[in-house]
């Protein structure tokens, strides 16, 4: 029995294919919604722990709610001994060049699965549970990483401090100023959530088969490594570095201008530009720059410049290509003036993305039929083994 492949037009890369209903966010060149509430009051007026209850549970928090969740996410930031001496490993396997930051936490999330009583169980409930250890517990795989990376002894998670400031404190085991803490965290709340984006489809595709929360996690992080997607935020900031290091240490305009047309001679994707959906910007990106900014000009006149020589490229790429910023831009240059490693940009992304993938798997898993789309067969006719 044979079965013809529909004759359907082929979208690639599935733009504008709709794949699916969701009630968590909604994408669209005139807003970006999480839940009914639009980003920008979300940036301005919520915590990132707010955000995240709202993405998982599905309303905004009462106050008891918010205090209960916080509480319970700060007892969930230890994670299992057993796990110290593979981030040791994973750190030298990053120092050797084997390994990036995303594969170790990748891994990370991975043993986590082993150590998780409610692993094998995709009820409510028990997704529920593992997706708040998941995000209590990321940022101390982060800063265990980076510490031994810098060769410094673990920094204990501290329950004094929110998600973003005790992020910050683990990485560094310095106490961060309110003024990062802030910038930190509107950058979680923005980075939380954004649909049908390829990794949260990964999750979603995972999560179809009925495998459990865990795994599509691990599939949600291997597909955000990608500078197509959330890798961008580190790759941004390594363009900007090899304009800086091509053009020398002044923004010289004509010298601008050059690289930039070269680039474009050479078809050259600029990383941090662009994006499926917002063919007219990103609403994302104009909230963190302000940020990033404002952090830059507190710091010092080097991290000005940074920023004004991403102003640069961002007016060539908008009046010669009208293409604009998405959030990696102005990510990549926030996160280098508060000093983070660049290599750790897209991690802390996973930081905060892992509450939508959640409430996706969630989502999903609520309301399941395998994800098995069609394909068009462009191979070769059909021929005899043995002749
Ligand atoms: C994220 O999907 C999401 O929602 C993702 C995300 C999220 O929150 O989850 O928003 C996070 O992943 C942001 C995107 C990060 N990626 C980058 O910054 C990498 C650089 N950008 C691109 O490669 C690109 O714009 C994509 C991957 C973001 C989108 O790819 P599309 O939709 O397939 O667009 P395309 O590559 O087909 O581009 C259309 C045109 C092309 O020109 P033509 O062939 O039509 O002449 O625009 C040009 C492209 O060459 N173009 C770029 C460009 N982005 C698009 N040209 C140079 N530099 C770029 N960055």
């Amino acid at each position: 029995m044979t079965t013809q492949t529909p004759a359907a037009p082929i979208a690639k890369g599935l733009e504008g294919v709709i794949a699916g209903e969701t009630a968590i966010c909604k994408v669209e060149q005139d807003a970006l919604i999480y839940r009914g509430y639009e980003i920008a009051d979300l940036a301005a007026n919520a915590s990132f722990e707010e955000v995240a209850y709202l993405l998982l549970v599905g309303h905004k928090p009462s106050a008891g709610e918010l205090k209960a969740f916080e509480d319970e996410l700060k007892a969930d930031r230890d994670i299992p001994a057993m796990m110290h001496d593979k981030l040791r490993e994973g750190a030298k396997l990053i120092t050797d060049g084997a390994a990036v930051p995303m594969d170790v936490l990748r891994t990370g999330v991975s043993v986590l699965a082993h150590m998780d009583a409610d692993c094998q169980d995709n009820s409510a409930d028990a997704n529920l549970r593992k997706s708040k250890r998941l995000l209590a517990k990321i940022p101390t795989i982060i800063g265990h990483m980076q510490n031994a990376i810098d060769g410094r002894d673990f920094v204990e998670p501290d329950s004094s401090l929110s998600h973003a400031a005790n992020l910050l404190w683990m990485m560094t085991g310095e106490k961060p100023s309110a003024e990062a803490v802030k910038v930190m965290d509107v950058s979680l709340v923005l980075y939380a959530e954004h649909d049908y984006n390829a990794s949260t489809f990964t999750c979603r595709v995972i999560a179809s088969t009925l495998a459990d929360l865990h795994g599509a996690v691990c599939g949600g992080i291997a597909a955000l490594k990608g500078p197509l997607h959330g890798g961008a935020n580190e790759a941004a900031m390594e363009m900007l570095s090899e304009i800086r290091k091509d053009i020398g240490p002044k923004n010289d305009a004509a010298k601008i201008n050059a690289w930039m047309q070269q680039a474009f001679a050479d078809k050259r994707k600029l990383m941090g530009f662009g994006h499926r959906v917002y063919k007219n910007g990103d609403h994302r990106a104009p909230i963190l720059h302000a940020l990033g900014r404002k952090a830059a000009e507190a710091r010092s006149d080097e991290y000005v410049k940074l920023f004004e020589l991403g102003e640069a490229v961002q007016n060539i790429m908008e009046t010669q290509k009208h293409i604009f910023p998405n959030v990696d831009f102005p990510c990549g240059m926030t996160y280098f003036t508060m000093g983070i490693p660049v290599p750790q940009y897209t991690p802390i992304f996973v930081a905060s993305r892992i509450t939508g993938w959640c409430a996706h798997i969630m989502e999903q898993h609520a309301n399941n039929r395998i994800i098995r789309p069609r394909v068009s067969y462009t191979g070769p006719d059909l021929q005899k083994w043995n002749g």
